[in-house]
């Protein structure tokens, strides 16, 4: 099968090798010239585990094709997903001005029947918009080709997001009623999966947008969650991670998403937790549970900044601060909405320096806070600080040499946000230790 992908960032990069690993025949069309010839010489423009391997080999293969032309590769496909960025708008809502300009630009070249599906993150409604602004196109042209639309909304998680793609928990594949020919295509298309036994949720269009809003609200919402526990902790000398055990083990709750600290960040929850609230309101309901969790996670990040400065005797003016980790979680060089920003943000306007490590997300980081001083590795970062707060929990900060680290810092003082190390072991190693909700 023809595939166009529209949109080659995380998801569209990661989508379009993962289908021609499959053995479908790929374009990915980005507007961005640089990428794209970046990704025909096999050079991958992001950090993620195990992609270039596989965006070599299908390369090499012939099956995976990258492009600016996006008329020829509307031209090619069967199926054209749109997997381009919906990034939020300052009043919370979502900005589709890059799922219009792409929906526009099938209008105007859509000659045959295609399947048009929107795999990027969008309100309830917008399968609807986007038909319409391929169809006013074709109107203007007075072209009376025959499309599809349809969602199918994209679980990864960026760090795993090649096994997520390969392996997902279920697909969601939102199509009008009565639509059978864009289903049986679609079917087609995750074929490989379907024999892999992966659930398929073949439902409506609205559904399936609303479903990946539900999902991430809810995963946001543990995080919230805990994180108000983590507070309660605090007040009454509870240990969170063992309240999050107790909870956890209970298999209706289960264990993931209930890990205390800066609060959730990324290029997902934050804008989908804000879009799915304001696009409630607009059908005139308030989601209580989500603006809740947007709230808390809003507090959670001045909560940290306000450890950090008590942790230096309340004052933080003319300290320097070593900060580990910048991407918004670890195996990723993602920094948008990444709680390490804020926190460094908060202290800078408290009058700190900031020293900084992380494996990926440096030069991004760098780019747009320039008063980071980045360095190569956590001890450089630690040389002369006066506090270490670990922000990200990368591998490489779990096993620290401790006894390198308390020469290096001016005092042995650590701010642990993640909870990597143990309270009493940082003691024994002569460290004034402070966690999250213990
Ligand atoms: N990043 C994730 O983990 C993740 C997971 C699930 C869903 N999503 C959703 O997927 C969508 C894409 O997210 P992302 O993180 O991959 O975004 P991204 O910003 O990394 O990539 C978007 C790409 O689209 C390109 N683009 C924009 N307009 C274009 C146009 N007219 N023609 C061609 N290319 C164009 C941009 O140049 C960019 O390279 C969003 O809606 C997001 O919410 C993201």
């Amino acid at each position: 099968m023809n595939i166009t992908v529209i949109g080659t960032g995380y998801v569209g990069l990661v989508t379009g090798t993962c289908f021609s690993e499959f053995g479908g025949q790929v374009t990915c069309v980005d507007k961005i010239e640089d990428k794209i010839e970046s990704l025909k010489r096999g050079e991958i423009p992001i950090y993620e585990p195990g992609l270039d391997d596989l965006v070599a080999r299908n390369i090499r293969s012939g099956r995976l094709n990258f492009s600016t032309d996006i008329n020829d590769a509307i031209d090619q496909a069967l199926v054209l997903l749109i997997a381009v960025g919906t990034p939020p708008s300052d009043d919370g809502s979502t900005n589709l001005a890059y799922v219009e300009a792409v929906a526009r630009e099938i209008g105007q070249r859509l000659d045959s029947y295609k399947v048009i599906v929107t795999k990027s993150t969008v309100p309830v409604g917008t399968s609807v918009k986007v038909r319409n602004w391929i169809q006013e196109e074709l109107d203007k042209r007075g072209e009376k080709a025959r499309f599809s639309v349809a969602s199918n909304p994209e679980f990864l998680r960026e760090g795993a997001a090649v096994g997520d793609f390969m392996r997902p928990d279920r697909v969601v594949i939102g199509t009008d009623a009565g639509d059978d020919q864009a289903l049986a295509i679609l079917k087609d298309l995750y074929r490989p999966l379907f024999l892999n036994e992966t659930p398929f949720v073949e439902t409506n269009i609205p559904t399936a947008e609303l479903s990946k809003y539900a999902a991430n609200a809810f995963l946001a919402t543990k995080i919230s969650f805990i994180n108000e526990v983590s507070v309660l902790c605090e007040e009454v000398g509870g240990d969170v991670q063992a309240v999050a055990r107790v909870m956890g083990l209970d298999r209706r709750i289960g264990k993931k998403f209930l890990h205390a600290g800066p609060g959730f960040g990324g290029s997902c929850f934050p804008k989908d937790t804000l879009s799915a609230a304001r696009f409630a309101r607009e059908v005139g309901h308030e989601f209580s549970i989500v603006e809740a969790s947007i709230a808390v996670n809003e507090r959670q990040r001045v909560r940290m900044i306000d450890k950090i400065v008590a942790s230096v005797e309340g004052d933080v003016t003319g300290k320097t601060v070593a900060i580990l980790g910048l991407a918004f979680k670890p195996e990723t060089d993602d920094i948008r909405e990444a709680p390490a920003l804020d926190i460094i943000r908060g202290l800078l306007d408290r009058g700190a320096r900031i020293r900084a490590y992380d494996p990926a997300a440096m030069a991004e980081a760098g780019r747009l806070i320039p008063e980071i001083e980045l360095c190569k590795d956590a001890y450089e970062a630690c040389a002369d600080a006066d506090v270490l707060v670990i922000v990200t929990e990368w591998n490489e900060f779990r096993m620290l040499d401790l006894e390198r680290v308390k020469e290096l810092l001016v005092e042995p003082r650590m701010v642990d946000l993640r909870n990597v190390y143990k309270a009493e072991k940082m003691k024994d190693e002569g460290f004034l230790y402070w966690g999250v909700g213990r």
